[in-house]
């Protein structure tokens, strides 16, 4: 839609469900619209085109989407020639039929169909549109971040302080592990990296537009580059390569990277942890459960005696890494016995941080054919009891933090002080007044530590130089 300045703006307007992958598509997503002069508007009943980029790795995370669509179809009768587009991974899974069954959606648009979005949109006639393709072949497209730069010059909202420094860079898709219990390998397709230059590229783009902070993101980041060429020579290339070209872009001040499989943790990638100084000390390495016979029917393909052994491994190079991990509790077949083994694991690694889920059959998947499907009641139990330590653990380890001197980085100026977030991904308040602007690293002495984020003072020997007390 080319808009001249006599026409009113077509607005929109996306919510997000589930992963950060999720996250940065939305953000592509944005910017294809912005470029065709849609411009971001913060309600969503008044917007002109509605986008639920949705997440189906969870039976809740669906329900949410399904629901806030559901809730849609009154605005859509209030204002109809409003656009109602379902991307991300419910889209991808149930294509057609979710135009059948909600009849005010125009566009269903596919994980792989993303960067057609705006010309689709434009096609729109009143009746419901299926972009939806999965191909083996599928690239990646290259895509330049006019993000930031449209955010700079005022072209574009971007309503969270914290998104302008800190930004997610999607390095690979899909994923072809093929876990029991998971749904991705159908909705995101067969795991394929992108391009080497093309990262680096955007990587760049990023640092000169001011960020600060590069995720690197994927399902399983271990493996890029090991499913299709990423160099144009067709050479070898590792993550940890990655990480070590991504890292040496002058003015990149902290790097990070989600999610890993244990399986494919190499020394070479530990030992960047030793090695590249802005690399964060931060690891999130989901074990899924304690117990050998449930992960070998997760089809994990490792046992907790090798994921004991990478975490040590890990510890040896870096003794510093905050760990965090998923889990699933109550998986086909879990006993007692099996999750005592996961509540043991949680004892042995004393994580940082986890996520922890209540199994769900998903559409497609093997395990939703599993029998002895553990009792919900006793899932709820499970889960309970594990948060519960996890919980108790999280103040243990980030009491360990009192008394330290960490720098930070300035996530938000608040009225009464600061936010602001540690190498290991820990959030410290600090309520004191300073002048900063949001990425700006400060020294800190943690003075409390609570269950979920810190508490600091700024500390007076800062080696900061930008910074004075109001
Ligand atoms: N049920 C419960 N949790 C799941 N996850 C993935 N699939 C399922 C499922 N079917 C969890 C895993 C994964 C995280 C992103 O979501 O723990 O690591
Ligand atoms: Fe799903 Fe397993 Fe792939 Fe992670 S590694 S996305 S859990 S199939």
């Amino acid at each position: 839609m080319a808009l001249n300045n006599t026409m009113k703006q077509s607005s929109f307007t996306i919510k997000t469900f589930g992963c950060q992958m999720n996250v940065r598509d939305s953000e592509i997503m944005a910017q294809l619209l912005a470029e065709k002069g849609y411009v971001e508007s913060m309600e969503m009943e008044d917007a002109d085109v509605v986008i639920l980029n949705t997440c189906s790795i969870r039976a809740k995370a669906e329900q949410k989407a399904m629901s806030m669509l559901g809730a849609l179809r009154k605005a859509k009768r209030r204002r109809p020639g409003m656009k109602i587009c379902v991307a991300g991974c419910v889209a991808q899974q149930e294509g057609q039929e979710l135009c059948q069954r909600m009849d005010h959606v125009d566009l269903v648009i596919g994980t792989q169909n993303l960067y057609e979005l705006a010309g689709l949109l434009e096609g729109i006639d009143g009746t419901s549109k299926v972009a939806i393709s999965m191909s083996d072949s599928y690239e990646i497209p290259a895509f330049i971040p006019a993000m930031p730069k449209l955010i700079s010059q005022g072209e574009l909202q971007d309503t969270s302080p914290a998104r302008s420094f800190r930004k997610f860079l999607t390095i690979m898709q899909g994923c072809n592990n093929y876990c029991t219990y998971c749904v991705v390998p159908y909705t995101r397709g067969r795991e394929i990296s992108r391009k080497v230059n093309d990262i680096i590229e955007e990587a760049h783009v990023l640092v000169e537009a001011g960020v600060q902070e590069i995720t690197l993101l994927g399902q399983n980041v271990n493996s890029y580059g090991r499913t299709n060429p990423v160099t144009a020579e067709g050479n070898e290339y590792s993550f940890a390569q990655l990480l070590r070209d991504v890292a040496a872009i002058e003015g990149l001040k902290r790097l990070r990277f989600t999610t890993s499989n244990p399986k494919d943790l190499s020394l070479d990638l530990m030992r960047c942890f030793s090695e590249i100084e802005i690399l964060c000390p931060q690891f999130h390495l989901p074990v899924q459960s304690g117990s050998n016979i449930v992960l070998s029917k997760m089809n994990r393909k490792y046992t907790r005696e090798l994921y004991l052994q990478k975490v040590a491994e890990l510890r040896s190079f870096r003794p510093d890494i905050a760990l965090s991990t998923d889990v699933i509790v109550g998986f086909p077949g879990e006993t007692d016995a099996d999750f005592e083994q996961t509540m043991e694991i949680l004892e042995e690694v004393r994580f940082h941080s986890s996520f922890s889920f209540k199994y769900s059959d998903r559409p497609g998947t093997r395990s939703a054919d599993f029998d002895e499907k553990v009792d919900e009641q006793v899932k709820s139990e499970r889960l309970s009891r594990f948060q519960k330590r996890q919980d108790q653990i999280c103040l243990e380890q980030n009491s360990l933090y009192v008394g330290k001197i960490l720098p930070v980085m300035i996530e938000k100026v608040t009225e009464d002080g600061l936010v602001a977030r540690t190498v290991t991904n820990h959030i410290v308040h600090v309520k004191e007044k300073i002048t900063c602007s949001p990425g700006d690293i400060v020294n800190v002495t943690i003075h409390h530590a609570g269950q979920h984020s810190l508490n600091g003072r700024i500390d007076s020997t800062n080696q900061y130089q930008g910074y004075s007390h109001d």
